[in-house]
């Protein structure tokens, strides 16, 4: 698996939409939270995968804006087990040498615990630099969006001045290079709000594959298929590395707000 990948050219931001934990419970007689459950050996073990072929930076999607739909006990359930989660693997991360950042709005409706918990994290492991795990926890695209416009708009910033450097450096985290990559399971076709900036030249792929079953193997596949991608960011010829064009580096920076 490894051995059909350019080591090279390994996309420097992968970001996962880690869908169908329901589905993959359901189908086994067994509750959808159980689903969730299953998904934890899947991330770890992608994490590591990405470890080993030095992925800079992994996204992850944990929880939407649009979660908070679901039935109170799903949410519940969410909320506590990414607390579990934190407080039981946070230092096996911090060992790996893995940064832990969070993107998301920090509203009254994430539990303080889990709030404390993720500032822990973060504080932990912020000198760490061999790979970020992004976690993507009460994210919407949009209202990543619209903070960043609230804040330009607060910032009096004459409307002449705006830039797409002007967004993108109020996005919740400005370091977050766009990704070079997005990977969705479970055979849904759409990016359901997941970093709406960023995503605008990344390369999406799709499986039929479940969140908990997938595992490294699969993550070296997909990087295969875009390995074989030609990325134009709307030139003719492909870009030199195909790989790490950040939004810095995209738009022109003229000293702007
Ligand atoms: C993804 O799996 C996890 C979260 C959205 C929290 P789902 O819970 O969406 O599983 P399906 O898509 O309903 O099967
Ligand atoms: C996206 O999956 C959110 C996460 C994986 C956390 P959803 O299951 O919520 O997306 P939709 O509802 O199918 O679009
Ligand atoms: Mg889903």
């Amino acid at each position: 698996m490894i051995a059909a990948l350019d080591l090279d050219r390994v996309p420097a931001h992968v970001a996962c939409v880690m869908d169908g934990n329901g589905r993959w419970a359901q189908s086994r007689g067994l509750p959808r939270t159980e689903g969730h459950r299953a998904g934890e050996e899947a991330l770890f073990d992608v994490v590591e995968g990405a470890l080993d072929i030095g992925i800079d930076w992994l996204t992850v999607y944990a929880f939407s804006t649009e979660n908070w739909r679901r039935p109170a006990d799903e949410v519940r359930f969410l909320m506590e087990f990414n607390e579990d989660m934190l407080l039981r693997r946070r230092d096996e991360l911090h060992q790996r040498g893995v940064r832990i950042r969070f993107v998301g709005r920090r509203d009254e409706r994430v539990p303080k615990r889990l709030l404390g918990l993720m500032d822990d994290a973060i504080c932990l492991t912020e000198r760490n630099r061999r790979m970020t795990l992004s976690i993507a926890f009460n994210y919407g695209g949009r209202a990543e969006i619209v903070d960043a416009v609230r804040s330009v708009v607060s910032s009096g910033i004459s409307p002449d001045r705006i830039t797409e450097h002007t967004i993108a450096r109020r996005l919740y985290d400005p370091e977050m290079p766009e990704p070079d990559l997005m990977i969705r399971t479970s055979g849904e076709y759409r990016t359901s709000n997941f970093l709406l900036w960023g995503m605008a030249y990344s390369e999406l792929y799709f499986t039929e594959t479940a969140w908990p079953d997938f595992r490294r193997c699969d993550l070296y596949e997909a990087i295969r298929v875009y390995q074989e991608r030609d990325r134009r960011f709307g030139q003719l010829a492909s870009a030199p590395n195909g790989s790490a064009v950040t939004t810095a580096s995209v738009v022109t920076s003229n000293g702007d707000g």
